[in-house]
């Protein structure tokens, strides 16, 4: 067991009911496995120095368990003050011996308490689910940049944070982009954020999305996801975008696309997953149906506009755990999930193990190749290297079972030729 002050968590008695969940995680996770056997072996990250803010869930236990195996000193911390499953973080402590600092619920003294804690621990590496270890190093402890490798970051928000400090100058050391990687984005982003979003606004409310509204703000890949799996359950889907390309791109895939003004006024459901501030305002609620539930999927809790749904309402109730549904002056009733922060994470458990297994496998082959390329990078954000990405998605193949063709000499040949016409 770990030194009891080098830890934060709720209750360690939770640790076996952890540890069973991050094993039946583990099953879904045959990439990681790989890694984690190669690397035990080479061990690449022999004592490298790593703090994790990520979320708190059994994948993310995996994810810390091969770094381990790897050879890492990893330590973690939560990057949602909701995410945390407080059972996993028991068994990281307990049964893995990696420190947590990170508590469901916590508030936000706590969550920057522990963020530094996570810090205290002196990385040369650091993994962040929205930047926030970067952007506290960079802002009140820099006396750790000079011994910083890079980091890695996992989210399309965090990305957008990070390249604004590149663009800035301000950004002292190399960060790479996992979530830009495409066996990250397209499988985590879209297939990932898409079932578990419509998870978690099932588990919260049991209302029958077959027949509905259900309006997506955003059509980026969590997007996509998103609208997909609602047209599956047989929601009557509306789209609402501010890029002209993406949102005929929704046009065409089928999708009704308007105003969100427009679409406010007949959505049963609606679901931002953006990473803007304040997508959904004060004059879309003023429009809005009786009982229409508000969920965020995006990664901040900034998308819907909270403050004026408070400063509008005229009285508040929590008819179900994960549920306020908040009275205005007119009688209506509007329903806001999980105090607006990712609904996949809060109310359901966030991604499959399956499509973590992806990003994830990024997540290592990416620290391991800081751990020995960081000299080379300049102080930017980069792109995760092709090769990584590629072997990502070969070995997830051959976990699958699935094998696919080879290019011949000619057809090779042929291709990169400018020469040969018809
Ligand atoms: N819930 C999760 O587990 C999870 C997983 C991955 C990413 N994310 C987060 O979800 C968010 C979206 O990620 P993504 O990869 O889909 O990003 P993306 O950049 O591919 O898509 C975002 C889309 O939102 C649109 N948009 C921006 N402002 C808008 C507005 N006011 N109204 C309508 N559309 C608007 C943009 O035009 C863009 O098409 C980010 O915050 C990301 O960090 C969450």
């Amino acid at each position: 067991m770990t030194d009891s002050a080098a830890f934060e968590i709720r209750d360690p008695a939770l640790a076996d009911e952890g540890h069973r969940r991050t094993e039946w995680a583990l099953q879904e996770m045959p990439v990681l496995r790989q890694l984690a056997s190669r690397f035990g072996k080479q061990r690449p990250l022999q004592g490298v120095r790593i703090s994790g803010c990520l979320h708190i869930t059994t994948e993310t236990a995996n994810l810390a368990r091969t770094l381990k195996a790897a050879g890492a000193d990893i330590v973690l911390c939560a990057s949602n003050p909701l995410s945390t499953q407080d059972d996993v973080a028991a068994a990281l402590v307990e049964r893995y011996e990696i420190p947590v600092y990170a508590m469901r619920g916590e508030g936000n003294e706590a969550y920057y308490r522990h963020i530094n804690a996570a810090l205290d621990h002196r990385p040369v590496i650091t993994m962040d689910d929205g930047a926030d270890l970067v952007s506290e190093i960079h802002q009140s402890r820099s006396e750790l940049i000079d011994d910083m490798l890079g980091g890695t970051e996992e989210t399309t928000t965090g990305v957008i944070r990070l390249r604004a400090m590149a663009a800035e100058g301000a950004l002292k050391f190399p960060i790479i982009a996992v979530n830009d990687a495409m066996t990250k984005h397209l499988f985590d982003n879209r297939y990932g954020t898409g079932q578990s979003t419509l998870d978690g606004v099932i588990r919260a409310t049991n209302i029958l999305i077959a027949g509905k509204t259900l309006t997506v703000v955003g059509y980026g890949w969590c997007g996509r996801g998103i609208a997909l799996r609602a047209k599956g359950h047989g929601a009557n889907v509306v789209v609402t975008e501010v890029d002209p390309l993406r949102a005929l791109e929704a046009a065409m895939d089928g999708y009704r696309v308007m105003p969100l003004c427009e679409a406010a006024a007949q959505s049963d459901f609606i679901i931002t997953a953006t990473g803007d501030k304040h997508v959904v305002d004060k004059q879309h609620m003023e429009v809005m149906k009786d009982g229409c539930v508000m969920a965020n999927s995006g990664h901040f809790n900034v998308e819907i506009n909270i403050p004026a749904l408070e400063a509008m309402s005229v009285g508040k109730q929590r008819p179900r755990g994960s549920v306020e549904e908040y009275t205005l002056a007119d009688g209506r009733r509007l329903r806001l999930l999980a105090e607006g922060r990712l609904v996949n994470l809060a109310a359901a458990e966030g991604h499959p193990s399956a499509v973590m297994d992806m990003s994830f496998a990024n997540q290592v082959l990416c620290v391991v190749y800081l751990a020995s390329q960081a000299q080379g990078l300049d102080r930017s954000v980069h792109n995760v290297p092709a090769e990584i990405d590629q072997e990502v998605a070969r070995l997830k193949l051959a976990a699958m079972d699935i094998s696919i063709d080879e290019l011949t000499g000619e057809q090779r040949r042929y291709l990169s030729s400018w020469r040969e016409g018809t």
